[in-house]
């Protein structure tokens, strides 16, 4: 199979490169390297030849593919996928950007949870398989198993989401804004003689100045968080909060009978995990032990914390996943609103599960 790979320099691509690797991906297909700026350069070292870099605006090119992996955006997306097809190719298009994830010919794919979905829109000859929103796919990674055995009527979701879900270039400023923020008071900090509520002004001074690294985020993220995240729908719902919704219900294959998902999603001072506060309405009183023996059994990659202090301080933080993995699910317990209310906490990176992950695991099943 012959597949090619567009926008695999960029974060989400890289992240899916060193996974490909991890996993020896390459050695199953011939890798076809694409690019936008260094037409005719060398392919990236992956332990075997690779042709010279091809452009990755030539339809022609693009066409001798079996199938394309694009990391490279929605802009390109939009560009380019409309051309493709025109031009009558028949492949197969896994891509990380949004552009297509809601399209009716699309699949939005999360194996572990929808690999049914998938296999039957194989079978119905759909081509596009898109990677999820990073928040939809980490929290459905989490509570795979409530939502497969039909045990959630209703959920909110209340997100604490990472730097990186913004791009690399925000990841980069919430650094500096931690340093900016620490160098303004280092010299009142050294001193224990200090007052804190000095340090405390001072600081609320830096971050309120012109002076204050926010070129990305329009504000500052470091000591504070932002509580909208991508458009304004104009309906008082942000779009990452609209795709809680659709995404899940799409991902799940039940959009002619939605489970209602929403919730306020907050970006806050974390470098690459995706956390998520979860309320829960359960269809049924289902006891917890149940719930949690459901939750642990639904995929290889979740994992249940018990809900104790010191295991979720040590487990259940971005500190602790960051760069693996591992979905841990926390905090649960029934609400004091009645036996079918449970509350959940979840922690996942958002370039793993939440972005490349899925892609060369489609890969996977198309090689199968
Ligand atoms: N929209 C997400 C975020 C990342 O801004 O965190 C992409 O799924």
């Amino acid at each position: 199979m012959r597949v090619g790979l567009v926008g695999w320099r960029g974060m989400v691509g890289s992240v899916l490169m060193g996974r490909m690797q991890q996993e020896r991906d390459f050695d199953l297909v011939d890798p076809v390297f694409f690019t936008t700026s260094q037409v005719g350069g060398k392919g990236p070292a992956i332990g075997k030849d690779v042709p010279p870099l091809k452009d990755a605006k030539s339809i022609d090119d693009l066409k001798r593919m079996d199938a394309v992996i694009s990391c490279q955006g929605g802009d390109y997306t939009g560009e380019i996928y409309p051309k493709l097809r025109a031009a009558g190719w028949n492949g197969y298009w896994i891509d990380a950007a949004s552009a297509l994830r809601m399209a009716p010919d699309s699949v939005i794919i999360l194996d572990p949870v929808n690999l049914d979905v998938i296999r039957d829109a194989l079978g119905r000859g759909v081509k596009n398989y898109i990677g999820g929103n990073c928040t939809v796919s980490l929290m459905l990674m989490a509570l795979g198993g409530l939502f497969q055995r039909g045990l959630v009527e209703w959920m909110t979701a209340m997100t604490y989401q990472a730097a990186s879900g913004a791009g690399a270039q925000n990841m980069r400023e919430l650094l500096k804004q931690m340093g900016a923020a620490h160098a303004s008071v280092k010299p009142l900090l050294d001193d224990p003689a200090s007052a804190i509520l000095d340090i405390d002004r001072k600081l609320a001074d830096t971050m309120r100045s012109s002076g204050f690294p926010t070129e990305h985020f329009g504000v500052p993220l470091a000591g504070s968080l932002i509580p909208w995240i991508d458009k304004d729908l104009g309906n008082g719902q942000s779009r990452e909060e609209w795709k809680g919704m659709a995404e899940t219900n799409k991902i799940l294959g039940r959009e002619a009978n939605p489970i209602p998902v929403d919730g306020v999603c907050v970006r806050v001072g974390a470098m690459r995990c995706h956390s998520q506060a979860l309320t829960i309405k359960l269809t049924q009183d289902v006891p917890l032990d149940e719930i949690r023996m459901m939750l642990a059994t639904a995929n290889d990659w979740v994992k249940v914390i018990p809900n104790e202090r010191e295991e979720s301080m040590r487990e259940l933080t971005p500190t602790a996943v960051t760069g693996t993995l591992s979905v841990p699910i926390g905090r649960l317990r029934k609400l004091p609103m009645g036996g079918q209310y449970l509350a959940a906490f979840t922690v996942g990176d958002q370039l793993l599960w939440g972005a490349a992950e899925p892609l060369r695991r489609m890969l996977r099943i198309l090689l199968e």
